[in-house]
Formats: structure tokens, sequence, C-alpha cells
């Protein structure tokens, strides 16, 4: 028989059930910590203001506690005929606390309930996500350190343009990153807002301390209008989307790039044959299916925004249920995300780049520009010099001089990899994740 929380003793159908409840049964597994933790905060607030007594709270903590532990051990189940995360917590806290269960929801709502489980997880998954990135950033710039010297053609138009570098080419990924996590430092922050107390999306007569439950979750500050903290959901989602999404654009970029330059076409870059895959029919094929996938699956977490957007688009203030299905895309790209964050990082570091691409003549017109400046530097105007040199090549007299010397800010002789990471560390360093891990301690009792 099917247990609501909003059981009036009617009739459930369960047909409707079903529909309803959808893949919250699953899914909300990923919430149940988060659950917990923001349960143990909200009854330590009901007692400061004398909504249950010490002992009371005393003994729901404890459970919470006891409950958070089979989380942890795997062993946490949303029971059938269960709607969701929060209705099996409560059940569990009156099955074993009777009437002391039944009173931890006083001033809240499962509508501020999830806010806030979305609000924790986020957090805590961006933290990893945030980890990932720089991991990530240091083997790139890594790689463009270690190849700083080796050119390699730039292309505009997928025509051979100009010279370019291995150390360019990491590095220009390494700074796209820096940009990304300024993004992820962006929604996190808005995330880091603490939504409880809002309850079904206009407060509650009873007269709740938010800072209190602000402090305990260690979030930096509150939504303060309970309207716009329910107006937060499906945005905050949203913005974290758009920051995810950043990276995986950097990622996906970066893995067509490889793909383009490991065919035998380019031959600029080689993965190790361990890290390439096979064909049933050719037997000399190495494919980058690596970088592939990569690709393939960054493109799609670049939809995420706008999967988001298209669900809630046109949604008036309030709750309404739409917001459930948004779980269903947003929670589980942060796993997607985090194993791309992880693969990349691997095949970085294990990519050989072609030190004598240069050799092949077909690259020779790229020197082109060098040319028409070294004549501009003796004097000859621009144009004309521009003339002179394309002229030569025209005629098929043009040998290259292969000596470049850039120097200026981000160039080849100059690439301030330095400086980038000090862009990098200074927006990473600002992140500080150890008041969130304080407070779960402290919620859980465990420092
Ligand atoms: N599963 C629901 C969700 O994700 C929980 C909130 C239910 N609230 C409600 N008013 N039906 O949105």
């Amino acid at each position: 028989m099917a247990k609501k929380l909003w059981d009036k003793n009617s009739t459930i159908n369960p047909f409707i059930e079903e529909f309803t409840v959808g893949k919250d049964r699953e899914l909300d597994l990923l919430l149940a910590r988060y659950d917990i933790l923001g349960s143990i905060a909200h009854s330590t607030m009901l007692c400061s203001i004398g909504m249950l007594t010490d002992e009371e709270t005393v003994a729901l903590h404890k459970e919470l506690r006891n409950i958070y532990k089979i989380v942890e051990d795997g062993n946490f189940i949303i029971e059938d005929g269960v709607e969701d995360v929060h209705s099996q917590v409560e059940l569990m806290l009156t099955r074993t606390l009777g009437d002391i269960g039944k009173k931890i929801h006083s001033g809240r709502s499962r509508n501020d309930q999830v806010l806030l489980d979305l609000k924790l997880f986020t957090r805590h998954e961006m933290q990893k996500i945030c980890q990932s990135t720089k991991t990530l950033f240091d083997s790139l710039i890594e790689q463009s350190n270690r190849n700083k010297n080796i050119l390699m053609p730039g292309y505009t138009h997928l025509q051979v343009a100009m010279p370019s570098s291995f150390g360019l080419w990491f590095g220009a990924y390494a700074e796209s990153l820096a940009d990304d996590m300024l993004f992820l430092q962006a929604a996190y922050r808005m995330c880091n807002r603490n939504p409880l107390g809002s309850a079904a999306g206009y407060g509650s007569s009873f007269p709740l301390n938010r800072s209190m439950t602000t402090e305990l979750l260690g979030f930096d500050s509150m939504n303060y209008n309970v309207v716009y903290a329910q107006m937060g959901r499906g945005k905050c989602e949203r913005n974290v989307a758009y920051a995810l999404a950043s990276v995986a654009g950097t990622l996906a970029k970066m893995a067509f790039d490889a793909c383009m330059f490991n065919s035998q076409n380019f031959g600029f870059i080689k993965l190790p044959t361990e890290c390439t895959t096979g064909s049933s029919i050719m037997p000399h094929k190495k494919n980058p299916d690596v970088f592939e996938l990569l690709r393939a699956k960054c493109n799609r977490i670049q939809a995420l925004p706008i999967d988001i957007t298209l669900i809630m688009n046109n949604l008036p203030v309030g709750y309404f249920r739409d917001l459930q299905i948004i779980k269903e895309v947003f929670l589980p790209t942060f796993k997607e995300l985090s194993d791309c964050l992880e693969m990349a990082r691997y095949i970085i570091e294990r990519l050989e780049v072609n030190k004598n691409i240069l050799d092949n003549g077909i690259y020779d017109p790229m020197f082109s520009v060098e040319e028409v400046n070294r004549l501009a530097t003796e004097g000859v105007p621009f144009r004309d010099a521009y003339k002179i040199v394309g002229m030569k090549i025209e005629a098929g007299e043009f040998t290259p001089n292969k000596e470049i010397h850039h120097t200026h800010e981000g160039s080849i002789g100059n690439l301030c990899n330095e400086r980038i990471c000090e862009l990098m560390e200074n927006i990473y360093n600002n992140m500080d994740f150890s008041k969130i891990e304080e407070a779960e301690k402290t919620l859980l009792g465990r420092d």
C-alpha cells in the first residue's frame, strides 16, 4: 500500500502514481545524504525556537546520523509506494521515533527541501568538477611548456595560414579552462545561498531562524526573498549547466582538433597504441575513439542549459511539478563531465607530438607573412611588401626562412604561461570549499 506524506485516507491511483513519481525513486538516491544534512540543520533550528525539545532533537539527530550511515554504506533505498527521498527519510524517522519524527516537517515543505538538497548536491559536485578542471589545466600547461619550441601550422578556413606551435595549442586550451573556471565560480556562488525556510515558496508563520540554518549548512548567505528562493529552482541548475557547458565546450573543441591532427593527412600528434581502438575488418586501424567519445559526450553536455530552459520555460512564479524533470537531465551530468575531464587529462598527458611537421613543403607558404614583415622592417611599406611576396609565391619562387621570431605577449616566443597560471590560481584559490566540509562534519557530529 502506498505511503504518502499527503495521505488523507483516500485511495491512490497506481497509474497516476507511477507517472507522477517517475524516476524520482532512483534519482533521489543521489540527494539522500543532503536531505539528511538539511534535516539535521532544520531540526536544530526548530529546537532553538522551541518547536522541538532538546531530548527530541538529540533523538532526531541520532536517528538521522544512523540513516546517513546507511546511505554511506550504500544500503539506503526508497521503498515501493514511497514517493521520494523526503518521504522515505520522514518515514524512517517516524518508524523509529514515532511522534518525534512527525514533528520535523514543521515550517518546511518538500519544495524547499528539494531546493536545498539540489544546492547541497550541486555544491559538492562542483567542487569535484573544479578540482578536475584544475588538474587538466595543469597537464595542458605542462605539455605547452614541454613543447613550446615545436612548430606546427596554424590554420584559418582550414587552409595553412601562419606558424603556430604546440606551446600555443596546448596553452590555448589551458587558458580556455581558466575562463571556464570563472564561470564555474560564478555559478557556484549563486548556488551557495540557502533556500531553506522558503517552505512551499511563501515562508512560514513559525519564527524560523534562517540565518541559523544558513550558518549550520555552511552557505555564504541565503536567498532572502522566499518567492525568489523558490524561483531559484531551475535557475540555479540552468546557471550551473551553463558553466558545465562552458567546460564541455573547451573539451569538445580540443577533442575535435586532436581527432583531426591525429589523422594520417595531418600526422601532427600520435596516441600511444594502447590508447587507440581497432577495427573488426581493417587490420591497420588505430582509431582515436577516446577523443570522438569525449567530443560527443561534451557536445551533449552543451545541450543541457537548453534542455533545462525548455523544461522550465514560461512557468510563472511558484512551484510546479515540471521542475522535477530537471533532475533527470541535470543530476547525471556531473559524473559524465567528471569522467570526461579525467579521461582528457589521462590522454593529454600521453599525447606524442610530431617534431618534424614543417619538413613537409606543403607548409612553406605559412612563412609568407614572416617574409612580408621582414621587408616591412627594412622600410618597404607593408602593402608593397605584401605584393612582392605574393608575386613570388605565385611565380613559385618563394623560399621560406623558417627561423621565426615572435616576441609579443601570448605569441610563440612568449607564451605567458606563468601569467595564465596566475589567472587560474587566482580564481581557483578564491573558491573556499573548506567551510562546507567543516559544516557537514559538524552536522554529522564528526568533528
Ligand atoms: N519530487 C518533487 C520535485 O522534485 C519534490 C517536491 C514535491 N512537491 C510538490 N509540491 N509536489 O519537485
